[in-house]
């Protein structure tokens, strides 16, 4: 199983736990890259996109509950942040209808690529500025 980066831990154990979920989704991608005995990856491929999908509205719920309670400065724009993920994913989605046996890998990659870059901003900068909120830093909208 994929073990997260103790860098990506918050501290919050509802997050962490979902933020893992969403590592092992970006290794089931990556295995399904490396699988050499699936021929047509469309249905693989689809099913992580909607795994992706479903969860993390899930876990985007949770977060801006958590923020929403906390009355954070920053949550319209960490709104914005999430929305502009499920939008990627959404473009994905689209994509992939229409991938073939010579583009499916590199788009599986993209993914891949997409996730790793995502959760390192995301998680790293927009949620640790939470904990660090909650830890009674100021935190503003313009930072
Ligand atoms: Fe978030």
């Amino acid at each position: 199983m994929y073990k997260m980066n103790p860098d990506y831990l918050l501290g919050l154990e509802l997050m962490d736990t979902q933020h893992q979920y969403l590592f092992e989704l970006m290794e089931k991608a990556q295995g399904l890259l490396k699988d050499e005995n699936i021929l047509y990856k469309y249905d693989e491929l689809f099913e992580i996109l909607k795994g992706l999908e479903d969860y993390t509205k899930k876990h985007f719920k949770n977060e801006i509950a958590l923020m929403e309670s906390l009355d954070y400065p920053r949550l319209q724009l960490h709104i914005a942040a999430h929305q502009g993920f499920i939008d990627k994913l959404n473009s994905f989605e689209i994509d992939a209808e229409k991938i073939s046996l010579g583009t499916q890998d590199q788009m599986i990659y993209d993914l891949i690529e997409y996730l790793k870059e995502w959760l390192q901003i995301h998680i790293l900068d927009c949620d640790r500025k939470v904990v660090r909120f909650i830890n009674g830093e100021n935190i503003t909208v313009d930072m």
